[in-house]
């Protein structure tokens, strides 16, 4: 049988995200659509200038999303983990650890995890692109 339930922890980031907020002046910029759904993600990064190229750290990260609720709380993990990571870390970021953090999503649901990482992922291609 199909697993309908949403574990405790993604409840959770649903009902309280502590990254669901716009950055003054992101050092980059991700959007992204899931095809499957027609939901879109908007993510942005704050990168601390210290450091050098892929050693430089995400600082502040914040989304806004009209995804459901594993994509808020998907997001919100995947923020929860790249704050702080070097660019590099951050874009190693995978499904899998956003959903051992998330105790497990309804299979039909394992598509919306992925929302988060992508539009990280296009945030720190934009900073880099904008900065050679
Ligand atoms: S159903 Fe659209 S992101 Fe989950």
């Amino acid at each position: 049988m199909a697993n309908l339930e949403y574990s405790k922890e993604l409840m959770k980031h649903f009902k309280n995200p502590k990254y669901v907020k716009t950055l003054k002046n992101p050092s980059g910029i991700g959007e992204v659509g899931n095809i499957r759904c027609g939901d879109i993600m908007h993510l942005e990064i704050k990168v601390d200038e210290k450091g050098k190229g892929q050693s430089k750290k995400i600082k502040d990260i914040g989304f806004k999303t009209f995804g459901c609720p594993s994509a808020i709380a998907a997001s919100d993990v995947v923020c929860d983990i790249a704050k702080g990571k070097t660019l590099k870390q951050a874009k190693k970021i995978t499904k899998d650890q956003v959903l051992k953090k998330l105790k497990g999503l309804p299979t039909a649901k394992i598509h919306c995890s992925v929302l988060g990482i992508d539009a990280l992922k296009k945030a720190i291609k934009d900073y880099e692109e904008k900065n050679g």
